[in-house]
């Protein structure tokens, strides 16, 4: 049964091979190295952020690890949305990156990608009022901008289904520095955790930085 396997093993890798070759051969662009900043992608090829609510407890686990390192040959990985903060965490497992366990998890995702020589940014995503009381963790609440609720559309909680959106509390024009200061701080972990960069998720544009 090992012979067989590892017979099975050796074919799957010769067919791996060999369509790298032809894929790379018809599009040699397209697989060429890219110099982005101060790092070099290994191809052009970008994934795009997609978020999985695979993170119970809002932490990166081994099933995200595997994830990400299945898909390192692609150039650049763009994660899933990431919750900077508590109240950033919109839907039901949406991994964070705001406290030291996260860092612990996401060292483990960023270490998966980096060995297959891929390169991985965060995206870092506050949900702002798009988001559900039972979604959040303890002690955090729905904040936006104004103190309107999203009524055309509805949030998937795990306990209770589909749920319309409550009213956010406003923030108040003070609260706006500590709420830069939580994606600073969660830019900071992500350096900490590994990432080449981060990408901002704002409503009304995408910012791409490096380290
Ligand atoms: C399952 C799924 C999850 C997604 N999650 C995110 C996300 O977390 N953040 C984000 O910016 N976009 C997200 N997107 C949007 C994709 O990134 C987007 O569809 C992709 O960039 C392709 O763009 P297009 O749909 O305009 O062709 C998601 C899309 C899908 C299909």
């Amino acid at each position: 049964m090992i012979k067989i396997n590892n017979k099975v093993n050796i074919i799957k890798q010769y067919l791996k091979q060999k369509l790298k070759k032809m894929t790379s051969n018809s599009y040699p662009l397209l697989y060429s190295e890219y110099q982005l900043g101060n790092i070099i992608l290994q191809n052009r090829i970008v994934m795009s952020p997609m978020t999985r609510s695979r993170a119970i407890d809002n932490v990166p686990n081994h099933l995200m690890e595997t994830y990400y390192g299945e898909r390192a040959g692609a150039g650049l990985i763009i994660t899933e949305g990431v919750a900077p903060s508590p109240n950033g965490v919109g839907y039901p497992r949406i991994p964070g990156l705001y406290n030291q366990e996260q860092v612990e998890g996401w060292k483990k995702v960023t270490g998966a990608v980096h060995d297959k020589g891929g390169r991985i940014f965060v995206q870092l995503m506050h949900t702002g009022r798009i988001t559900h009381p039972l979604n959040l963790p303890e002690d955090a609440e729905v904040v936006s901008a104004s103190a309107i609720a999203a009524t055309q559309t509805k949030m998937y909680t795990d306990q209770e289904g589909m749920q319309p959106l409550p009213v956010p509390r406003k923030v108040s024009k003070d609260e706006i520095a500590g709420l830069m200061e939580e994606f600073a701080q969660s830019a900071a972990y992500a350096i900490e955790a590994g990432f080449d960069g981060v990408e901002l998720h704002v409503p009304t544009a995408t910012c791409l930085s490096n380290f």
